[in-house]
């Protein structure tokens, strides 16, 4: 497929570590992944009953449901969405993309902030400038629901490991470095996406509103690249790949372009019976077919 890619856009990726593309998709067709990320969401924190305060502070910034394109096959059309992943590889340089992982970040009404991190710490994918997030908000999201806000520049700092987990207040501490260059904070339309690069210092509003924030993400690596480090994590665990070894499974599909231009199948998950993934299964954070 050929896609005509905006130079303006790459420009603004490469220098900023973030940009914005503007009705990127039609605002009909985001109303219709909308509602299938809506119908993940509800069918996976059916059992989640807790009210907002009975939330860990990680958690009152947002609901979280990752993987959704497994088990809700009408959110794989977003999630391979050739104009998000085609603009993915242009922003990246890369020929090829692999999903590492999708998700649903629900902001609750009155839900926290979140607070500023950097997202390549968490994941162990070696190399640097080969991973980004495409954010994908489900309805406008302005200063007052909880947008999104970045570091201009912050991509080419050295990224740290923020604890936004379980040590609420660790993100003040990174935001106070950049006192000089704050955040720039990006209103969006339905249909808009950003993309940020996995080094880019970013963090949200709290919502203020009476509504939930809904955004989708999907967060894409370039083809080829391989496990850095031992920590845990289902992309890489579920298909096996030890440190070194290239991430090339079925939890980490080619995404862009897609083979034979068809979408992928996902794999069922392993057994798994640790306590954390017991936890992340009952409160819909991975799917219900996991062990
Ligand atoms: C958010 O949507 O509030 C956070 C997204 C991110 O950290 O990438
Ligand atoms: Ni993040």
């Amino acid at each position: 497929m050929n896609l005509e890619i905006d130079t303006r856009l790459v420009e603004a990726y490469r220098r900023d570590g973030f940009v914005h593309a503007p009705g990127l998709l039609s605002a009909a067709k985001i109303a219709e992944y909308g509602a299938a990320v809506d119908e993940a969401v509800a069918r996976r924190k059916a059992r989640d009953t807790r009210t907002l305060d009975e939330k860990t502070p990680y958690e009152q910034s947002f609901i979280q449901c990752q993987y959704i394109w497994e088990d809700f096959p009408e959110v794989r059309p977003l999630t391979f969405h050739p104009r998000v992943c085609g603009l993915a590889a242009a922003l990246i340089g890369a020929p090829r993309l692999r999903l590492w992982h999708d998700q649903a970040l629900y902001k609750e009404a009155g839900g926290r902030e979140t607070e500023a991190h950097t997202d390549h710490p968490y994941w162990p994918i070696a190399g640097r400038d080969n991973t980004l997030t495409a954010w994908i908000p489900l309805q406008a999201v302005d200063l007052d629901v909880g947008c999104m806000g970045y570091v201009p520049g912050s991509q080419n700092d050295e990224a740290a490991f923020i604890d936004i987990f379980t040590a609420p207040g660790a993100g003040k501490a990174l935001e106070a470095r950049y006192a000089d260059t704050p955040a720039r904070f990006v209103p969006c339309a339905p249909g808009d996406v950003i993309f940020h690069h996995g080094h880019t210092v970013h963090m949200a509003k709290p919502n203020r509103s009476d509504r939930t924030r809904r955004v989708y993400t999907a967060i894409y690596f370039a083809d080829g690249a391989r496990r850095g480090g031992d920590r845990a994590h289902p992309s890489v665990d579920r298909d096996g790949i030890g440190d070194g070894g290239v991430i090339d499974g079925a939890a980490t599909p080619l995404a862009w372009p897609l083979p034979d231009g068809r979408l992928p199948t996902p794999a069922p998950w392993p057994e798994m019976t640790g306590r954390r993934a017991q936890h992340a299964k009952l409160l819909g954070i991975v799917p219900d077919t996991a062990g």
